[in-house]
């Protein structure tokens, strides 16, 4: 076990797959208290059983439904009531966003709720952890962008996804202006095409669309939950305490070509 992050204790949401999954483990091993949640509780149990495993255990609450307010209550009150504090946000959950052109798209099934499944959940769970993130008097939060919270995509109809991570970029910004005197720093990171669930249901890793992100990448594949851990690992440390207010693109150098 390393200990870059050795004494915080971090909220992570959507610990059961992907990302979020990938970042649990990693913060796990490296010396953080993880306390994470998910919609989906065999998944978190699953990662909490990994994590054991590996010999670095995690905390979860699930189910936790991060749109519903209560919820979200419910969860952090874990960290408040065994720490008094949290030093790390990690907002990794998102549903998988639903996909159809402007001409197509439906306001009430369709743009609703993935704006509440990318965006509201979001504030939900920054807000509620705030007098957490204040009262470790130097603590990081980590939203999760998009290359798509910047560019348009030629293969996919994702209108309301792009809207979606753009308010997750911007809206971070704010967090971090807001949070700097109390010592909160605030970064997203904007992953290219990473395998995991969401994306594996999309059908996206090995399909045409993957196939094309891939071949844009400069290291010649696509993500692994792990590539984006690593940043997360980074930002909430102390090795980062001058970095708040910035967008980190991890997406195989997708972005610079
Ligand atoms: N995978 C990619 O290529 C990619 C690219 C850019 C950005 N992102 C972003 O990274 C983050 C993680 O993506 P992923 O691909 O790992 O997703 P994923 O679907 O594989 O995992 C997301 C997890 O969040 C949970 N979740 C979903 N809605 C929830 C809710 N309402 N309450 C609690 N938990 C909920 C799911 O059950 C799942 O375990 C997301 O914000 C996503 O938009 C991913």
């Amino acid at each position: 076990m390393a200990d870059r992050l050795k004494g915080k204790v971090a909220l992570v949401t959507g610990i059961g797959a992907g990302i979020g999954q990938g970042v649990a483990l990693r913060f796990a091993a490296e010396g953080a208290t993880v306390i994470g949640c998910d919609i989906d509780p065999a998944s978190a149990q699953r990662t909490v059983d990994a994590a054991a495993e590996a010999g670095t255990p995690i905390e979860s609450v699930h189910p936790v439904d991060l749109t519903n307010r209560a919820d979200v209550r419910r969860w952090v009150a874990v960290a408040r009531e065994r720490h008094g504090l949290a030093h790390v946000l990690v907002n990794a959950a998102a549903i998988p966003p639903h996909m159809a052109p402007v001409d197509e798209m439906d306001f009430d099934t369709q743009w609703r709720p993935t704006i509440a499944g990318e965006v509201d959940l979001v504030f939900h769970a920054c807000q509620e952890a705030w007098p957490l993130l204040q009262a470790a008097q130097g603590a990081s939060v980590i939203n999760f962008a998009s290359v798509n919270a910047s560019r348009g995509s030629r293969h996919l109809s994702m209108l309301a996804h792009c809207a979606g991570k753009g308010a997750v970029l911007s809206m971070t910004k704010q967090l971090a202006v807001e949070g700097g005197p109390d010592g909160i720093r605030a970064n997203t990171i904007a992953p290219g095409l990473v395998r995991t669930h969401a994306t594996a249901l999309a059908g996206l890793p090995g399909g045409p669309a993957g196939e094309i992100v891939k071949a844009r990448t400069l290291v010649g594949r696509l993500g692994v939950p792990d590539d984006i851990a690593w940043c997360a690992v980074y930002l909430a440390s102390d090795e980062a305490t001058w970095v708040t207010g910035a967008n980190f693109a991890v997406d195989g150098g997708v972005m610079a070509a």
